[in-house]
């Protein structure tokens, strides 16, 4: 957690000297493929793709040293003020049963008997006090609030207990709860408002609305035991007509985007087989161990940071895109964005002092192997060069091998020709063989020849398991931790959403038809036109 140290950087920068070629990479270093490849907790890391050398790697690891990278890690499990914009720690990898003080670790434990007690009771009994069963969860929340828990259920199918719908609703449009409590049946209905500071406008709107649905059909007493809230709020809960014992806590040292180990996924617990949350947890559990106890050299996390700096800060490039060649984890990327956006997107050091570059790219993606089929076009010809972290997995279900083997193969196959591209001189002679006249060959060949020499990351899970997905989140949450020490930025506060949050509130009370004045000229407008509708 050192600011920013300009000499450092600009010594890292001198380092890269002309930009070697990826194949170039290649042919000077033949153990290149195994020296670049990284495996822990069922996940392989191959950097090999990566432009960057042995010589560019120790100094990228000689970097991180002097960024202070190893007591930083040490500071971050032990409970420290890692966030200093607002005093608090960041102890997620608590939640799952790694570091953290003594008294942290209780309120955690507590926190996990009552879920686990929760889970027991409603799988013993779902009516839970009402007189049906439920059959359907309605999460309420947004930003990390949903992301996480939305993403890991979807991944968690395989391991999902029978008869338990899960929906979810963030959005404040009417038309994401409508879609969420469409066919439902209230008196089997569930109603779960995640919200940290149990004020989120969307969120709130939500929760009402929904509660009038329980309260229509039940009336307000019985509705009452259909409501639950995990929140740092707890008497706002409670006033809000949350039974005690149905609220689950959140604390002020897990930032949302970091909160999916936490209460946060009580529906994702309730909806999975006994144990698999446990399970989960575990895995990321040994992510931490291995955050914490590896040396930088063979460090996942660090590794992947360490790449990711080099991409966005020495060699300028200004977004990254990852590509999961698996269904189930087609939500990573949503969830991913928030960590890497909300937690980096800043522009000042730990100092205030404005940041030279960003401290990260933009981060996209989508899912493999359809993304071929619509924006990767611009990353095989495009003229700008976009890193990729192409994720897939290992072993997957034997009775559709050939459509998985297919699947992996396409995945493996973007990455080669990323790399390796097609030269004029190949197309021409292709073009010729085919017996297409020279003027054609002229006219068409520069459409057709690929630069290459593109950089890819390739990750895979051994198979998707709880203990893998827990790893590969854990792995992606110390990767943004640390590719935020490396940019002497602070990863955990997100001020930046304040403002427009602040406004939107002003506006609902302008667009209703409250004074309007001190808006710009466009916003006026606007303002005047939808007060007409
Ligand atoms: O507006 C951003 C944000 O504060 C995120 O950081 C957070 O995950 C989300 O809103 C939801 O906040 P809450 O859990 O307090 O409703």
């Amino acid at each position: 957690m050192k600011p920013r140290d300009p000499a450092a950087e600009a010594a890292l920068a001198a380092t890269v000297g002309p930009r070697p070629s990826l194949r170039g990479l290649f042919a000077e270093d033949a153990e290149r493929a195994a020296a670049f490849a990284f495996e822990a907790e069922g996940l392989r890391l191959d950097l090999s793709k990566q432009r960057i050398s042995r010589a560019h790697l120790v100094a990228l690891l000689a970097f991180a040293r002097a960024r202070g990278i190893e007591p930083a890690r040490d500071a971050l499990f032990a409970g420290a003020i890692v966030n200093p914009t607002e005093g608090r720690a960041a102890l997620h990898s608590a939640l799952r049963g790694f570091g953290g003080d003594a008294a942290a670790q209780a309120e955690i434990a507590a926190a996990r008997d009552k879920a686990r007690a929760f889970k027991s009771t409603f799988d013993a009994d779902p009516r839970l006090g009402g007189a049906e069963p439920v059959e359907a969860i309605v999460h309420l929340g947004t930003g990390g609030s949903d992301l996480g828990p939305r993403m890991a259920l979807d991944a968690l199918k395989a391991y999902r207990r029978p008869g338990l719908q899960v929906r979810f609703a963030a959005n404040i449009d009417p038309e994401d709860l409508a879609d969420a409590l469409d066919g439902l049946n209230p008196r089997r209905t569930l109603l779960l408002v995640a919200s940290k500071t149990f004020s989120t406008l969307e969120t709130m709107a939500n929760g009402v609305a929904a509660r009038a649905w329980l309260q229509d059909a039940l009336g307000e007493e019985a509705a009452g035991r259909r409501l639950a809230a995990v929140t740092a709020k707890p008497a706002a809960a409670q006033a809000w007509g949350v039974a005690k014992e149905a609220i689950f806590p959140f604390w002020d040292w897990v930032g949302g985007r970091y909160s999916l180990w936490s209460s946060v996924s009580l529906a994702v617990e309730l909806a999975l087989e006994p144990g698999v949350f446990d399970a989960f947890l575990a895995g990321a559990r040994g992510m931490d161990a291995h955050f914490q106890a590896t040396p930088l050299e063979s460090n996942l996390p660090v590794l992947a940071a360490l790449t990711a700096h080099w991409n966005r800060a020495v060699l300028g490039h200004a977004s990254t895109a990852t590509i999961v060649y698996a269904h189930r984890l087609r939500l990573l990327v949503d969830w991913l964005q928030q960590l890497e956006m909300e937690s980096n997107g800043k522009g000042v050091d730990l100092s205030g002092v404005p940041l030279p570059t960003p401290a990260a790219g933009v981060s996209w993606g989508g899912v493999g192997a359809s993304a071929q089929h619509s924006f990767f076009q611009l990353l095989h010809q495009g003229v700008q060069e976009i890193p990729l972290d192409i994720i897939f997995l290992e072993t997957a279900d034997a009775a559709r091998k050939d459509d998985f083997t297919a699947l992996n193969a396409n995945a493996l196959a973007q990455a080669r020709a990323l790399f390796a591209g097609k030269d004029r001189a190949t197309v021409e002679a292709e073009m010729a063989a085919r017996g297409q006249s020279a003027e054609t060959i002229a006219a068409l060949s520069p459409h057709q020849a690929f630069r290459g020499d593109r950089p890819s990351t390739l990750l895979s899970l051994n198979a998707l398991t709880p203990q893998t997905l827990g790893a590969l989140l854990a792995f992606y949450e110390h990767r943004t931790v640390t590719q935020a020490w490396l940019a002497g930025v602070n990863p955990f506060d997100q001020w930046g959403v304040e403002l427009g949050k602040t406004m939107a509130t002003s506006l609902i009370g302008a667009l209703k038809g409250a004074d309007a004045s001190g808006l710009d000229p466009s916003t006026a407008a606007w303002v005047e036109r939808l007060r007409r509708v």
